[in-house]
C-alpha cells in the first residue's frame, strides 16, 4: 500500500533518496512564471462576441494547450467550498485515509475512490517518487458512484456532487466552443462524456530543486479543468518550460492527447509539469472529462486534402492501457496510433 507522502512529509528535514528524481529531470533552470497564458472570458460565450471568444479559445489550445478561464459562473463559494474540503481530506489521519490507499494499484473498477501516492499503478516498482498525493475518483451524471466517494469530510459528497455539476456544465461550455472553432456540427462532444474528479496534493518539500510534484506529461484524456491557488503548475512551450500565475477564482483548462487525434493534428496537447515550494502545499482540484470510447480524427477533418493523421482507437480498451503501461514521454503514447504521411 502507497506511503501516502501527506502522512509523514511535515517531519523531514531533507527530500528521502526515494524522492530525488534523476538529475536531468530535476527543475534547476530558473523558470519565468507568466501572465501571458491566454484568460477566456466565458462570460461572452453566449453573447454577440461569441464567435471572438471562439477564435481565442482555439488559438490559445493550438499555441498553449492551455488556457484560463474567468466569468465561468462557477460561484466562488463553492470553489472555496471544495478546496478547504479537500485540504481537509489530506489532512485526516493517516488511518482514516487508509482505506482508499489500500488497493490502489490493483483498482479495476475505475469509478470508486483510490488514494495514492507518486502514481498508482507503478507505485511499487518506481525507482523514484514524485512528491504528491492522488485522490481519484468517478464523478458521474447520474450521481450512483457517490456511494464510493470520501465519506469524510461529513460534507464530502454534497459540496463535491455540486462542484461535479458545476464543473460538468463549463466543460459543456468549452467543448461546444472547440467543436464550433473546428468546424464540427453543433453537439459534437454533447453525448454524456466521462468525467473524474484527480484531486493533487502537493505537501511542502524541504528541497524543491531535487524533486518534482508530477513530472512532464500530457493528459490522457479530452480536457482537463484545474483549481488552484498556489503556484507550482509550468507548461512547455517552445521546448523552455513556463510557469503559469494562478488567478484568483479563474480555472485553468488544458487539452489532452485526443484532443489532438479528434482535430486531426490542428490543436496541440502540451507537456506539463508540477514543481513543488519550501513554505506551502499545494492542492490542485482537477476535472478530467474523457472522450468518448471511439477516439479518431472528426470525419469533418478530413478528406483527400487532408489525410487522417492517426487511426481510430478505442480509448479505454487500446489507448488507456497503453498510457498507463509505460512512463510515457509527453506526447509518445501517441505513436502507435498515428498514420505515417
Ligand atoms: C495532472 C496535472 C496539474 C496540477 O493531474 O494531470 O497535470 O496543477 N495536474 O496539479
Ligand atoms: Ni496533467
Amino acid at each position: 500500500m502507497a506511503d501516502l507522502l501527506s502522512n509523514w512529509s511535515s517531519t523531514l528535514e531533507a527530500v528521502p533518496p526515494s524522492h530525488c528524481i534523476p538529475v536531468h529531470e530535476r527543475p534547476s533552470d530558473p523558470v519565468e512564471i507568466v501572465d501571458n497564458i491566454p484568460v477566456i472570458d466565458l462570460g461572452k460565450a453566449n453573447g454577440e462576441e461569441r464567435s471572438v471568444v471562439v477564435k481565442e479559445l482555439l488559438k490559445a489550445f493550438e499555441e498553449y494547450g492551455f488556457f484560463q478561464i474567468i466569468n465561468h459562473g462557477v460561484p466562488v463559494d463553492l470553489m472555496d467550498e471544495a478546496m478547504k474540503v479537500y485540504k481537509e481530506f489530506f489532512s485526516l489521519p493517516a488511518e482514516e485515509k487508509a482505506e482508499y490507499a489500500k488497493d490502489a494499484a490493483n483498482n479495476t473498477n475505475r469509478g470508486a475512490a483510490t488514494l495514492y501516492s507518486s502514481s498508482a499503478k507503478h507505485y511499487d516498482s518506481e525507482e523514484h517518487r514524485y512528491w504528491r498525493d492522488v485522490l481519484e475518483h468517478s464523478c458521474n451524471l447520474d450521481g450512483k458512484d457517490k456511494i464510493t466517494w470520501p465519506s469524510n469530510p461529513p460534507r464530502y459528497r454534497e459540496v463535491i456532487g455540486a462542484y461535479g455539476d458545476e464543473l460538468r456544465r463549463v466543460s459543456k461550455v468549452i467543448l461546444g466552443m472547440v467543436a464550433e472553432g473546428l468546424g464540427l456540427e453543433a453537439g459534437f462532444f454533447d453525448n454524456e462524456l466521462g468525467q473524474r474528479m484527480l484531486v493533487n496534493h502537493y505537501p511542502a518539500c524541504p528541497d524543491p530543486s531535487l524533486t518534482l510534484g508530477v513530472g512532464g506529461h500530457c493528459d490522457p484524456n479530452l480536457i482537463t479543468i484545474i483549481q488552484q491557488e498556489v503556484y507550482g503548475l509550468q507548461i512547455l512551450k517552445d521546448d523552455k518550460w513556463i510557469g503559469v500565475q494562478p488567478i484568483r477564482n479563474a480555472f485553468v483548462v488544458n487539452s489532452g492527447l485526443p484532443i489532438t487525434v479528434i482535430s486531426n493534428g490542428k490543436l496541440a496537447s502540451v507537456a506539463h509539469r508540477v514543481v513543488t515550494n519550501t513554505t506551502q502545499s499545494r492542492t490542485s482540484i482537477g476535472t478530467f472529462i474523457c472522450p468518448h470510447e471511439i477516439v479518431e480524427p472528426a470525419k469533418a477533418l478530413v478528406g483527400p486534402e487532408n489525410p487522417p493523421q492517426f487511426k481510430s482507437f478505442n480509448w479505454g480498451i487500446d489507448f488507456m492501457p497503453h498510457y498507463l503501461s509505460k512512463k510515457s514521454v509527453y506526447h509518445a503514447s501517441l505513436e502507435p496510433f498515428k498514420i505515417d504521411a
